[in-house]
């Protein structure tokens, strides 16, 4: 009989064996050398927790607020796009997924789903949003995402250029090779890409946080933070939640794991905003390893994206897991609350 960890842990080989190649290598890879790729995923081991001992945990609630909501676990679903391309439910099945677990999505503004649609399922979501040279370009997107109910906008602030990746297939093909363009980019007005300005901005700053607030009247996560100083400037230009990331090594590639990165940013922030982190996180340990750290919640991206590939239940099965691999990750940390959690790194 498989367990559900290791269903879990099977999930990246499915995927692979599942998906054409240049689909999942697309999911899989990193950056260049994908120095950051690989750190990310081993860092989050390398934090020893201390468990607290004596203590009863017969009741543990890994309950948590955010922006105002409360959520049965701190475990969201990063931004990802071409979910289509791994199943043909997409974004709408991830949606439910999401839903039925009472999560919070974060909808990538490449989706390939109208965000009426995604709306619709009832799922609790956030709109993540690139900024182009010409801001009012983005304006129509993100009146779409409003309208649909999306409850926060993420900006996301690590992506002046994409960086650049390798194809790893044996065929060297690349995923725009095999997949429709049609699957990308539907919230956007026709003609989007052509228009001058269009381009991912190259001059970002704070003010664009005071900007996308009020242009949707959202709280602003700004998305992709590694430095202390930069968690204050987002924070004074009043971010409403500060993410830490590394786009899950697909950027920067000589950029810090986030399990690094993030109590420095913790600390910076002294409670004004949430904080967010991403990368790596694979299983409730390192859900539970980023509580201890000080973050609010944890998301995942590829797990999702792996999940999706069985549908609205294979991600529905994920988040289970995840949840209920954090619970007993408590109870062994002595840890009753996401409160509790807070420094289990220092003994
Ligand atoms: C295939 C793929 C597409 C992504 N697309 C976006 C995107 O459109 N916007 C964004 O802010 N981040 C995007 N990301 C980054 C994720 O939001 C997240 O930061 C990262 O995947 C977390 O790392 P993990 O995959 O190790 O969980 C993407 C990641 C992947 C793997």
């Amino acid at each position: 009989m498989t367990t559900d960890a290791q269903w879990v842990a099977g999930l990246e080989e499915r995927a692979r064996a599942a998906l054409p190649s240049a689909v999942f290598d697309y999911l899989r890879q990193g950056a260049r050398d994908e120095v950051t790729l690989d750190r990310s995923l081993t860092a989050w081991r390398e934090v020893a927790l201390y468990p607290r001992t004596l203590v009863d945990v017969r009741e543990v609630d890994p309950a948590v607020t955010l922006l105002g909501r409360r959520h049965p676990a701190p475990i969201g679903v990063a931004p990802t796009t071409l979910q289509r391309a791994v199943h043909p439910e997409g974004e709408r099945a991830m949606a439910r997924a999401v839903a039925a677990a009472d999560g919070v999505l974060v909808v990538s503004s490449n989706a390939g789903t109208p965000f009426a649609d995604i709306g619709a399922t009832g799922v609790w979501w956030w709109v993540q949003a690139y900024l182009p040279t010409e801001r009012s370009l983005a304006e129509p997107m993100l009146r779409r995402a409003v309208a649909a109910g999306a409850a926060a906008v993420v900006l996301t602030v690590d992506t002046p250029v994409v960086g650049t990746k390798y194809p790893r297939t044996e065929q060297g093909d690349v995923v725009w090779d095999v997949v429709d363009p049609a699957l990308l980019r539907v919230n956007f007005d026709t003609g989007y890409e052509d228009a001058p300005g269009s381009e991912k901005a190259l001059d970002l700053g704070p003010r664009d946080i005071d900007w996308l607030r009020s242009v949707t009247g959202l709280p602003v996560v700004v998305k992709g933070v590694l430095r202390p100083e930069d968690a204050a400037r987002a924070t004074e230009a009043g971010a409403a939640a500060v993410w830490v990331s590394n786009h899950g090594g697909r950027q920067f590639d000589r950029a810090p794991s986030t399990a690094a990165a993030l109590p420095g940013v913790v600390q910076a922030v002294q409670g004004r905003a949430e904080v967010y982190v991403d990368g790596g996180v694979r299983g409730g340990l390192d859900v539970l390893t980023a509580l201890a750290l000080g973050a609010d919640a944890a998301f995942v991206g590829r797990p999702a994206l792996y999940a999706l590939h069985e549908g609205e239940s294979g991600v529905s099965r994920l988040l289970a897991e995840l949840v209920a691999q954090t619970v007993e990750s408590m109870r062994l940390a002595g840890a009753v609350s996401v409160a509790a959690t807070r420094g289990l790194d220092r003994s």
